[in-house]
């Protein structure tokens, strides 16, 4: 079973590009998910960074648009990017030292995480990005 799913009314934000990648997001997530239910260390740390570098590049992304679309809560929208990126590399530097395991509990904040940023802060870029799609 996979563990977030995209649906247009769950989740579009009227910018393609930013759509397609939220479900690509969501798809490496769901491969972590199941990394952790295999239980193999290996194939968990592989799914986790793959994960965070997608995540850091598609943050990246949103906050590019943002900036040339000239949208005013882009400071917010990324200081809540910057913190969710501070907690994953924390965890990802301790999952690599041995310091600590990636467990269901984890991949469940991640996806609550996503379930509270992409309706309620992604969504509000819509209006101004769309306008700016080719
Ligand atoms: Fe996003
Ligand atoms: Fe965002």
């Amino acid at each position: 079973m996979s563990l977030i799913k995209w649906t247009p009314e769950e989740f579009g934000t009227s910018v393609t590009q930013h759509d397609e990648e939220h479900k690509h997001l969501f798809g490496l997530l769901n491969g972590l998910h199941a990394s952790v239910g295999s239980g193999e260390r290996g194939s968990i740390g592989r799914s986790l960074d793959g994960l965070i570098a997608f995540v850091a590049q598609h943050f990246g992304a949103e906050e590019e648009n943002m900036r040339k679309a000239a949208y005013p809560a882009l400071d917010l929208h990324r200081l809540e990017h910057e913190k969710l990126v501070k907690t994953c590399v924390n965890l990802q530097q301790q999952f690599h030292a041995g310091a600590t395991e990636i467990t269901e509990e984890t991949t469940a904040f991640l996806r609550d995480w996503l379930k509270e940023h992409i309706p309620h802060v992604d969504r509000k870029y819509g209006p101004t990005l769309s306008s700016m799609q080719p």
